[in-house]
Formats: structure tokens, C-alpha cells, sequence
């Protein structure tokens, strides 16, 4: 099924529209923004609001702890986009400044999450913030994998339509799921228990298959092979037949943490009982490149060393090869979007998604429940 699109919503001028935004973004320790790509990616469907005469309600959460706030992300936006501070959405105040509100003006609402209803997806939350709007719009697709009352309440309540950003994520990430051949999978980052049943769909789907970060450190203990202290997931691969797959491409070196502060390369098969496993080594590094270029789809999620502690080789080697490939590439997930940002490489990917963990979800299922609920 379709989605519904705000460009099929009619005329917008005047009317009340609540829209949901991806403003989940880092910040670093001056307290801004860590990097701009989700506040950029909000801005075509607030623009696209203001220019048709809207009243926009935009909400939206930051961080997982209920005293972060979204005033940060209103002091980078403001600078880009005319809005006005609302403060917490069930405050009377609130209500005063949208009954003050003119056709094109954009009012921000507080981090949702400062109420612990958002999360629950309480109804009378959802009730609250429909009341306040005539249209929902989301347009969060990173949290298109989240039940709450601003991914899901409200759309139930309110005539509900896809934002443009949210329309393309879905359309891009459509094309991923029926790649042209040869095509490549990279899959890193943690937590294998939540990926095997992507791996084994895009097994099915795609030619050959990374599989890196510490997601490499289970399939080598499934494989038998020593990892040392490194970091495993609570699921046991041992037997696990897509192990023996031929789409599989096997890393050839690592590089550990010996404990004595040493970073040394090892061979897979040479990893100590004492190692640390923190980062693919040169080898691998190579032999990535080499598949990378002879793809013509590139699907990437998730960095493949530790990348948090600063093992950034061979995430960042991927995406420099991948940014120079011919492949139509895809890309999502917040630390293999930070390296590419950091790299400047943004504009040479075929398609970079706001989502990390709705990302994944999307590729596996071809929808949410959230998406779903925007749909004809
Ligand atoms: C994300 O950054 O992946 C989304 O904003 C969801 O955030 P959450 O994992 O805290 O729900």
C-alpha cells in the first residue's frame, strides 16, 4: 500500500499540523549539536508546511534520560528556519502560544520523553496532542521502529501522511531491498541476538555478506575460533548452518588490544586467549575495498571496529572505497554516518537514512507499525 503524502493533504493554509521530527541528535560537550545531518533532513517537509500557510506543532524526542532537552536543537534550527519555542506540550502556556499562532508559523514542543506517557504510548498523551492539530505529518522515520504516542497515538487519531523525508526513506530503502546483482551487504556494529534475522534474509536476497564489528566476534565463536575478552552477544552461533554460506566473506586479520596497551595484528585464526578484538586489519581492510568495487549495490549499517573508542580504520577505510565506488549505495546507522560526515563524503552515497535502529527494522519487516499506520 501507498503511503499518504502531505502533498495529497489539500490545502494546508491555516490548518493545524502536528508533525513528528527525528531531533534524537548527539550532543557533544558545548552542548550542540554534534553533527547537523538529522536537523538538515527535517527541514524540506517544515519548509514545504510554512510555504503552504500551516500552522506547524513539531515534536519530537532527544536522548533517553527524561531531563535532556530539545533547546539545543531549537538554537540550530532557529538559525536555519523562523519557529518559536513552546516549552513542554501539556502546559497551559503551550496552549496559549499555538492560539497565538499565524498561517506559516512553526512552534517547537519540548523532548517528549520529559513525560513518561510519550514512551507508554499513553492515550491520554495521544489524546493531548491531537487535540492540539487538525493534520499529523511524521516525518521521524528514525523513530519509525518506536510504538509511542507520538509515533503511533497520534496518528491513530489524527488524518495522518508520510513527511516528505520520511517518503523518501522508505522509497530508498525499497530499492535497497531489491538490489541489482553483484550486490554486498556490510552489517557491523553490536548486539547479534537483534540482526540474525536480517542476516538471514539478506542472505537470501543479496550476493556476498560482511559481517563485521563485534557481530564478527559470534560468528567466530560459532566458527570455534578464540576471541579472547572480546565482546560477544547472549546468543551462540555454534551450528548455526548460514556459517558455512559461500556469501559470506570472511575477514582475513584483526586487530587487538594485547593488554599491554599494544595494538597488534593478528590472523583470525590467531587470536589469544587474553586479546581484545578492536578493530578489522589491514588485510580485511583490502580485501573489503577489492568487493566494495565490484558491487553495484552497496547496503552498509554499523560500524566494524570499536569505533567509539576510536578504532575509526576500517569503518572509515569502507567508506572512503564505498564513496569512490560506482555502486548505488546505502547507507544508515549513527556511527557509520558520523564517519562519513566526518570524512566529508556525504554527497558521493547514493542514499544516507536518518535511522540506525528503524533502519534495520525497516530492511527486515519492509515496514513498522508506524509507517504502517500512514499508509492508503
Ligand atoms: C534513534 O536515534 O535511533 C532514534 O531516535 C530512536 O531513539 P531510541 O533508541 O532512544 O528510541
Amino acid at each position: 500500500m501507498q503511503l499518504r503524502s502531505i502533498a495529497d493533504a489539500g490545502d494546508l493554509r491555516g490548518k493545524y499540523v502536528i508533525v513528528r521530527s527525528s531531533f534524537n541528535i548527539p550532543l557533544g560537550d558545548d552542548g550542540k549539536p554534534r553533527n547537523l545531518f538529522r536537523l538538515l533532513r527535517a527541514l524540506p517537509t517544515l519548509e514545504y508546511l510554512k510555504k503552504a500557510g500551516a500552522r506547524t506543532i513539531i515534536i519530537s524526542h532527544i536522548g533517553r534520560k527524561p531531563e535532556e532537552t530539545l533547546r539545543p536543537i531549537y538554537e540550530a534550527l532557529k538559525e536555519r528556519l523562523s519557529l518559536t519555542w513552546g516549552g513542554l506540550i501539556t502546559a497551559p502556556e503551550f496552549s496559549a502560544l499555538r492560539e497565538g499562532m499565524q498561517d506559516g508559523d512553526i512552534l517547537l514542543a519540548e523532548n517528549l520523553r520529559q513525560d513518561p506517557r510519550e514512551e507508554e504510548n499513553d492515550d491520554t498523551l495521544s489524546a493531548h496532542i491531537a487535540a492540539l492539530g487538525e493534520l499529523f505529518v511524521n516525518d521521524g522515520f528514525a523513530e519509525a521502529h518506536r510504538a509511542h504516542a507520538s509515533t503511533v497515538g497520534v496518528a491513530r487519531l489524527l488524518p495522518a501522511y508520510a513527511g516528505l523525508t520520511l517518503a523518501e526513506e522508505v522509497a530508498e530503502l525499497e530499492k535497497a531491498m531489491t538490489p541489482q546483482h553483484p550486490s554486498l551487504f556490510l552489517l557491523g556494529g553490536a548486539k547479534f541476538e537483534t540482526k540474525m534475522p536480517l542476516v538471514e534474509k539478506y542472505l537470501a536476497s543479496y550476493d556476498r555478506l560482511f559481517i563485521g564489528g563485534a557481530l564478527l566476534h559470534d560468528l567466530m565463536k560459532g566458527r570455534g575460533l578464540e576471541v579472547g575478552e572480546s565482546l560477544v552477544s547472549d546468543v551462540s552461533l555454534v551450528g548455526a548452518s548460514f556459517l558455512e554460506s559461500a556469501k559470506i566473506i570472511w575477514p582475513i586479520d584483526v586487530v587487538v588490544d594485547a593488554g599491554d596497551g599494544a595494538h597488534t595484528v593478528r590472523p583470525l585464526e590467531g587470536v589469544a586467549s587474553t586479546d581484545r578484538i578492536m578493530d578489522a586489519g589491514p588485510e580485511t581492510i583490502a580485501q573489503l575495498a577489492q568487493e566494495i568495487a565490484g558491487a553495484k549495490t552497496v547496503l552498509w549499517n554499523g560500524p566494524f571496529g570499536n569505533y567509539e573508542a576510536g578504532f575509526v580504520e576500517a569503518t572509515e577505510s569502507a567508506a572512503r572505497a564505498l564513496a569512490a565506488s560506482e555502486a548505488f549505495s546505502i547507507v544508515g546507522g549513527g556511527d557509520t554516518v558520523a564517519a562519513i560526515e566526518k570524512l566529508g563524503l556525504n554527497d558521493d552515497f547514493g542514499f544516507i537514512s536518518i535511522g540506525g535502529g528503524a533502519m534495520l527494522e525497516f530492511l527486515e519487516k519492509g515496514s513498522t507499525e508506524a509507517i504502517d499506520l500512514l499508509r492508503a
